[in-house]
């Protein structure tokens, strides 16, 4: 009789004791994530759709997703469509890049040749679509069914996203990868992903920091729109990240704790963010482990005004919390103060 963790694996093969990663090219990617992507292109992607790499940077994430395709018999003809503008625009970038690769890529400088290098293995298996996102458009009359999001390190290129490629995903198939859904840098994902919970279900809820859904039904154009403006209050991201601890569980509830801070941090500046950050580490039942550990590095050295020009471009664009939200935050701030009393520090 089949064990329920064999039905388990069947489900999720990503998860077998034999998991394969497909690739240890040098990138920004766990080993957990590696098993999830190859497989996701091995033993789900179907082929009714494209292949989609959203932030490709050196080519770990297309060689995981291009050594999956090859080695899956149903989509022999398939390519990964890799995008990325291939600029070392962040410090992050260039720094890994020297070193790990040990090469001298200054800021605003091309790293195309290395990807080029890292994926040569796979180039026939590989679409390159190089430049900004936010000037690029989905170039071809095809659906997406497996959208792996490693890009959306912004609000205008989250709305990109939202807005270029969610609408090519077929419903009752395709599959949203989202890279960062854990790292608190990013608590947008999971608000946003929880305006559109009605249209999505969670197929797994956490390799590192990486969770995927699958699209259930059509998103409304307007609906996609609002998400890419990011028009929620303070109180709406609040309920919609506590809505998205619980839809995922253990341990993601506790990552989306750090999230939490950052969105209350980003909306009422440092003080709020380590009283509220003091509270979640109080709260916290998790062991440790490399996505926490990475998360709290992060708020350590939280600053609420680089986060703000981070995700709106510019501080000054950020709409300011409401009278609700600072209602709100008063009264949950006296609320997590008598708690810290009654509850002993951990
Ligand atoms: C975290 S890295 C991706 C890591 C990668 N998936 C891997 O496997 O190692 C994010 C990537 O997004 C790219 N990126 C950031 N902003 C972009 C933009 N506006 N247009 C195109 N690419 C962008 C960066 O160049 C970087 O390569």
């Amino acid at each position: 009789m089949e064990s329920k963790n064999s039905r388990l694996t069947n489900a999720k093969p990503w998860l077998a004791p034999d998991a394969k990663a497909g690739s240890y090219a040098l990138g920004l990617l766990g080993l957990e994530e590696r098993k999830l992507l190859y497989h996701l292109a091995r033993d789900v992607f179907s082929g009714a759709g494209a292949a989609v790499d959203l932030g490709a940077f050196c080519g770990a994430s297309t060689c995981c997703l291009a050594a999956g395709i090859s080695d899956n018999q149903r989509a022999p003809q398939r390519r990964v469509h890799s995008f990325d503008s291939f600029v070392a625009s962040e410090t992050y970038l260039v720094d890994f890049i020297r070193d790990k690769f040990g090469e001298q890529i200054g800021p605003g400088q091309s790293f195309e040749s290395i990807f080029r290098r890292v994926i040569a293995e796979y180039a026939d298996r590989v679409e390159v679509h190089a430049g900004d996102l936010l000037e690029q458009t989905w170039p071809i009359d095809k659906p997406i069914e497996l959208l792996f999001v490693d890009i959306a390190k912004t609000l205008a290129l989250s709305g990109k996203v939202l807005t270029e490629f969610f609408p090519r995903l077929i419903p009752g198939r395709s599959l949203v990868v989202h890279q960062d859904f854990y790292h608190p840098t990013a608590f947008y994902l999971p608000i946003v992903m929880d305006f559109l919970a009605e249209h999505f279900t969670i197929v797994e809820t956490g390799r590192d920091s990486t969770v995927v859904f699958r699209l259930d039904s059509v998103i409304p154009r307007a609906k996609l729109e609002r998400a890419s403006r990011y028009d929620f209050t303070f109180v709406q991201q609040k309920a919609a990240l506590r809505r998205m601890m619980r839809r995922v569980g253990m341990p993601g509830r506790d990552y989306l704790r750090l999230g939490e801070c950052a969105a209350i941090g980003t909306a009422f500046g440092e003080h709020q963010f380590r009283a509220a950050l003091a509270s979640a580490i109080r709260q916290s039942t998790i062991p440790p482990c490399q996505v926490w550990s990475d998360g709290l590095k992060w708020c350590g050295a939280f600053n609420a005004t680089h986060i703000r020009n981070r995700l709106w471009g510019s501080a000054l664009k950020m709409p300011p919390p409401g009278v609700t939200d600072h209602a709100y935050m008063m009264v949950s701030s006296a609320w997590s103060a008598v708690s810290s009393h009654l509850m002993p520090a951990r």
